[in-house]
């Protein structure tokens, strides 16, 4: 199902070969967030520090609480630190305006959540194309052919028509990963994307990934699960909002 997930991966080859110093895919620099609340402030992120290079598989653990979720969303511009700065592929995020930011994130980053996340009301392979039409990416006919093949390297090209409602929970989690590669992103960003499956699903899913990141794939994935966290190249234990060790 998963052995040959379609990328454009030649310039990550060509990046690998010539061995030159690269630009990390993601860079965070002593970011700061905290929660205003009627019950006072509540620090999430306290200084982190952080650098993801070309290809890198990073796991990202720490208890509920900690700040995991706080930081994939300044790490992916949904929010803003209070304090630090944030580059992808070397763009600042911190100094693009909120259009210019979603269309980088866009072209840039594939982000994966919890709970999918699909559009309900569209089929499978309109979830799919919509990045690349919100990016204005490819032409027309390429979106959709384009959007078919990912959700063939998902394994659900025979669904490509149904709404999201009528494919189980782990085959929608795979319509969101084919969605977050749609516009062939450096990096994918996944925030406990197998934290509402089965184990056996989570695995499968888990299996798709690290198919991406053998693929060259840059990843940044926030788990609870152990066996994840094995097959990263790294893995970051967050604790009340600073990075432990590393
Ligand atoms: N919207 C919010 N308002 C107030 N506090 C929040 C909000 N989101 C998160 N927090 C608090 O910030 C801290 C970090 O939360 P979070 O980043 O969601 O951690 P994790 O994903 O590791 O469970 C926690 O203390 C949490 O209660
Ligand atoms: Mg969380």
């Amino acid at each position: 199902m998963s052995q040959s997930v379609a990328l454009d991966d030649e310039q990550v080859t060509q990046d690998r070969q010539s061995g030159a110093a690269q630009t990390p895919v993601l860079e965070l620099h002593d970011l700061y967030k905290s929660y205003h609340t009627p019950a006072g402030d509540i620090p999430a992120l306290k200084g982190i520090n952080l650098q993801l290079g070309q290809g890198e598989f990073v796991a990202l653990i720490g208890k509920s609480g900690a700040g995991k979720s706080t930081l994939v969303n300044v790490a992916t511009g949904i929010d803003h630190p209070d304090q630090g700065e944030v580059f992808v592929n070397g763009k600042p995020f911190h100094l693009l305006d909120e259009d210019q930011r979603a269309r980088w994130r866009g072209l840039n980053m594939g982000v994966v959540f919890q709970f999918f996340q699909l559009l309900p009301s569209i089929s499978l392979i309109k979830n799919v194309t919509m990045p690349m039409e919100f990016c204005n990416r490819y032409t027309q006919k390429e979106r959709t052919q384009r959007a078919l093949h990912l959700l063939e390297q998902v394994g659900l090209a025979d669904h490509a028509h149904k709404k999201p409602a009528h494919i189980s929970g782990g085959q929608q989690q795979r319509v969101a990963i084919a969605r977050a590669l749609a516009n062939d992103p450096s990096i994918l960003v996944a925030d406990e994307p197998t934290g509402n499956l089965d184990s056996r699903t989570a695995a499968e899913i888990m299996d798709l990934f690290s198919d991406l990141g053998q693929l060259g794939k840059t990843l940044l994935i926030v788990t609870h699960d152990k066996s994840i966290a094995h097959r990263a190249d790294r893995v970051i234990e967050i604790v009340d909002g600073e990075i432990n060790g590393s």
